[in-house]
């Protein structure tokens, strides 16, 4: 197979930091309050702003709380997990490696016993409509490392009583999340919109308030975890008054994400860009004879984590190591030709290609890219078989 001609212009396509947006420079972050408090007139109207406009980036409602926290996505998730949870009974759904991540701190860590596991294989998704609205449900909105998303929200009821908690952080400023069925929603911002990695959004709805000032966990919590003083909601949290000192740096490239999102139109426009990366890809593997996603059903193929997996009959004969130390190769001659970098799957996920599609990601820089998938994939099945 002849060699592509055609380079993507951004080799990023990691799942995460994701690419930043096309022109990023370093110049975008000239009016960064460094050197300055963070509890400063100035370091407080920047955190708020990037509350501000996440609420209307994401039209989120005006009675929801959103906080900046410490330890990115991992650490908004943990905090409300460990803030609100064991008030009542858990039905957890996970299908990955993630959503695993969460059943084994909720069963292991905090010892919950009244605990429902709804689980999947890499690929499938258990079955939604198993929630029961009187639990509280936990789920990872887009799985990343499997490239299976929900196909929407309809399964969650408008009159639950339990809450729902989802990790959406491979999903916002992607997927059109609907606020108003997420009692709590977290995510970091170097996911779809390319910011620095370092702070977690917390997005809290009346009635998860409602539990932290009604429900205090039977197990003591650190600092970073506390949302609540006293019986109260910490309201200075969802003010920019952070629970501890965050980077101004990252802060004020989260203001520049938001500004580009603003610019282009907003969330529709950004789904956009992101469902166009999907489809692009989608023609690709239509037309493959080898390779395949790895969601098995159309309705739930990510549209950010693109997950990848390979088909050829002859490779799939091979064995699990031998298929794995291929799939890798195929990530590490692209990234040494400078045409993808960090695409192999996740480190527990089955062996194969993960692709970025979200909203940083050009259209046609994913079109350049998947011939290069075609060649690699070529000269890796050439070396073997000359071996
Ligand atoms: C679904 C999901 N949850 C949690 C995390 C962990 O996020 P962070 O590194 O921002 O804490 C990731 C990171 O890729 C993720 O994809």
């Amino acid at each position: 197979m002849t060699q592509p001609t055609l380079k993507p212009k951004n080799p990023c396509f990691s799942s995460g930091p994701c690419a930043k947006r096309t022109d990023w420079e370093l110049s975008a972050l000239k009016d960064a309050a460094l050197g300055r408090s963070h509890r400063a007139k100035i370091g407080k109207a920047k955190l708020q702003e990037v509350i501000d406009r996440t609420r209307s980036v994401l039209n989120i409602p005006e009675d929801y709380k959103i906080g900046i926290v410490p330890a990115s996505d991992t650490g908004a998730f943990e905090m409300a997990m460990w803030s609100l949870l064991g008030e009542r009974g858990i039905d957890i759904f996970a299908w990955e490696s993630f959503g695993d991540g969460w059943v084994s701190d909720i069963v292991k860590q905090l010892k919950l016993e009244d605990v429902n596991k709804y689980e999947a294989d890499y690929g499938k998704i258990p079955d939604l409509s198993q929630a029961d609205s009187s639990r509280d449900v936990i789920f990872t909105y887009n799985g990343t490392t499997s490239g299976v998303k929900v196909p929407n929200t309809d399964w969650i009821a408008d009159d639950r009583e339990g809450l729902t908690l989802c990790d959406a952080t491979s999903a916002v400023f992607a997927m059109d999340v609907d606020f108003s069925k997420l009692d709590v929603t977290t995510w970091s911002w170097q996911k779809v919109m390319g910011g620095e990695a370092a702070h977690g959004m917390i997005v809290l709805s009346p009635r998860a308030v409602a539990r932290l000032e009604s429900y205090t966990p039977a197990w003591p919590l650190p600092k970073i975890f506390r949302l609540t003083k006293g019986g109260k909601l910490i309201e200075g949290i969802f003010k920019g008054a952070t629970i501890n000192t965050p980077s101004m740096l990252a802060v004020e490239d989260a203001i520049d994400g938001l500004k580009w999102a603003e610019s282009l139109g907003g969330l529709p426009a950004l789904i956009e860009r992101s469902n166009a990366n999907l489809e692009t890809v989608k023609e690709w593997v239509a037309k493959s004879d080898w390779a395949d996603f790895l969601a098995e059903s159309d309705e739930t193929i990510s549209n950010t984590s693109i997950c990848i997996k390979i088909v050829d009959a002859q490779h799939i004969s091979l064995s699990a190591d031998e298929q794995n130390a291929r799939a890798k190769q195929i990530a590490s001659i692209l990234e040494s030709e400078g045409i993808a970098y960090d695409i192999g799957s996740y480190r527990d996920a089955p062996a194969g290609i993960r692709i970025w599609g979200g909203a940083t990601i050009e259209k046609a820089d994913m079109e350049d890219l998947l011939p290069w998938l075609d060649w690699a994939y070529a000269q890796v099945k050439e070396k073997a078989q000359a071996a």
